[in-house]
């Protein structure tokens, strides 16, 4: 029946229903009360679907009820009214989500449509633009997460001698989500080398969520059409000289909903290397619904994944997402086998986030060593949200601190500027210090910040950054630099000027821009 039709006949099908509610099956069609699975075909048109699940109690026209999240759920509210559902998720207060009162509050997920023949067809709007939806009442326990399978026991896993220093690359994630395709991650490998990124070390091309498709007779993960042939597309990453990255979880579902590798761990392992992947995601998603986020469980359930990593004796950087639960840094990250680590959860193209999550790293910096690294998550610079200073901060932030340099932007459309700022061979050289020595906090005043690491020839980095709104003079002094360097006389270079620059007596004094950054390279003559 044609949805207008419908409309229009619904408030006299309401009426008849009301008028006999003693009638069970009638007041089953208009009673929405239960539990209902929502698939939608996940977007990129990879014919996979994401599946949700609501729990609704209707009163009257009224609808309260949950999208069903473990451990909480969040809460919904609507209404079903003349054949029109209309469902809203009501977010938290930002006060309950964030200490930082510049991150903006949750928008909340928007369902419209209709209910036909016991089932309803919704649209919502979201990230990825306007998607379709379908819903039926599915039983309680469809709902439900599998049962816990039994964990291994704890054990140290032996270092697997990679990445003595920070992983350098690019991941899909931040510019493609869920577009992500074969001919995306072929045009950015060949984008790497034709930018020059290749030649200052940038290496792995990472494919993030959304490649699954599911598994076939023997349980093996399969990859949808947007990757018809994993094994050519690492073939062909690594005729270009570089390595190629997947992505996986050790829940059912990835965090995007694609399939997990819960139960085949093992199993996935061995189908990464013999595709000659190179590195793996490992991201918690759905496997939080089923186990607690303690250390012991989180370091056996990365555990899993890392012995089985080492034992197909392939080179595979083991890459920890977990958004910093349970102290990764404190050691469990790296007895389960772990590369690097998230230790927050997502960046996103904005100063706000950008400048939370960095500036909150100096203090996990002593943690992190050869072969172990903190990953305050993947670069933005060149995604367009930030300004050209922002992204030289978050540039010269990220190679203070160590972190992977993993490119998140399309390397085809790269203007000269985002060039000049992933590609600054004297930042990169920060990061990949080969004596990693952890960076500190000189000073933190009025919005500047200084901050200092030493280098392995006896020389230091000091970056004074602005995070006020306005330019902002910060300062530098002589006595801050370590003992081995006083009395002598000094070099100074700064880094994002490409010159020399000085120290006037006893003080480096510059006026940084907003949001910017004077990165030095300090050595003794
Ligand atoms: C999580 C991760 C992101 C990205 C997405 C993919 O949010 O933190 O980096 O991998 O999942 O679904």
């Amino acid at each position: 029946m044609p949805i207008l039709l419908r409309k229009l006949i619904a408030p006299f099908t309401l009426v008849l229903c009301c008028s006999f509610c003693a009638v069970p099956r009638c007041s089953a069609q208009t009673d929405l009360s239960g539990y209902w699975g929502v698939r939608t075909p996940n977007p990129g048109g990879d014919g996979t679907f994401r599946d949700t699940y609501l729990e609704l109690h209707q009163t009257g026209e009224e609808i309260t009820g949950t999208l069903l999240r473990r451990p909480n759920g969040i809460p919904i509210k609507g209404t079903f009214k003349d054949g029109a559902v209309h469902l809203e998720t009501v977010p938290p207060p930002p006060s309950a989500t964030s200490s930082n009162p510049a991150r903006p509050p949750q928008r909340p997920l928007v369902y419209d449509g209709t209910y036909e023949d016991g089932k309803l067809m919704l649209t919502s709007r979201g990230r990825f633009g306007e998607m379709k939806s379908t819903a039926e009442k599915v039983t309680k326990e469809a709902t439900l997460p599998p049962a816990p399978l039994p964990l291994p026991a704890l054990k140290d896993l032996p270092d697997n001698g990679l990445a003595r220093t920070p992983p350098m690359g690019w991941n899909s994630w931040n510019k493609f989500a869920g577009r992500v395709d074969d001919a995306s991650v072929r045009a950015m490998a060949d984008a790497m080398v034709s930018s020059g990124m290749s030649k200052v070390g940038y290496t792995y091309i990472n494919i993030d969520d959304t490649w699954e498709l599911g598994r076939d007779a023997n349980g093996n993960i399969t990859s949808n059409k947007k990757f018809p042939d994993m094994k050519a597309l690492a073939d062909y990453v690594h005729s270009k000289g570089l390595k190629i990255g997947i992505y996986s979880s050790p829940g059912p579902k990835t965090c995007a909903g694609y399939e997990g590798s819960y139960g085949h761990e093992v199993q996935d392992a061995k189908t990464f290397a013999a595709w000659g992947i190179d590195y793996l995601k490992y991201d918690l998603c759905s496997d939080l619904e089923i186990y607690k986020d303690d250390a012991p469980t989180l370091q056996a359930i990365y555990q899993e994944m890392g012995q089985a990593l080492q034992e197909t004796h392939r080179p595979i950087v083991y890459s920890l997402c977990e958004y910093g639960r349970a102290a990764v840094w404190t050691g469990w990250g790296e007895k389960s086998g772990g590369n690097l680590w998230r230790t927050t959860g997502d960046i996103s193209d904005r100063w706000e986030s950008m400048d939370r999550i960095g500036f909150s790293q100096i203090k996990l910096a002593s943690f992190a060593k050869p072969g172990h690294w903190n990953d305050p998550d993947m670069l933005e610079i060149g995604n367009g949200g930030m300004t050209a200073d922002e992204y030289r901060t978050h540039m010269s932030l990220w190679s203070l601190l160590a972190a992977p340099l993993i490119a998140g932007n399309d390397l085809r459309t790269m203007t000269d500027e985002t060039k000049s700022i992933l590609m600054n061979t004297e930042v990169i050289a920060i990061d990949q210090d080969p004596k990693y020595m952890p960076v500190t906090s000189v000073s933190s005043e009025g919005g500047i910040e200084v901050l200092m690491r030493p280098l392995h020839d006896g020389s230091v980095a000091v970056g004074l950054f602005n995070r006020t709104g306005a330019p902002t003079e910060g300062r530098f002094m002589r006595s801050s630099l370590p003992q081995t360097m006083a009395g002598k006389k000094l070099d100074v270079r700064d880094l994002w000027a490409h010159a020399p620059a000085k120290m006037d007596g006893d003080a480096f004094t510059a006026t940084i821009p907003s949001h910017g950054v004077v990165l030095l390279k300090i050595k003794t003559r």
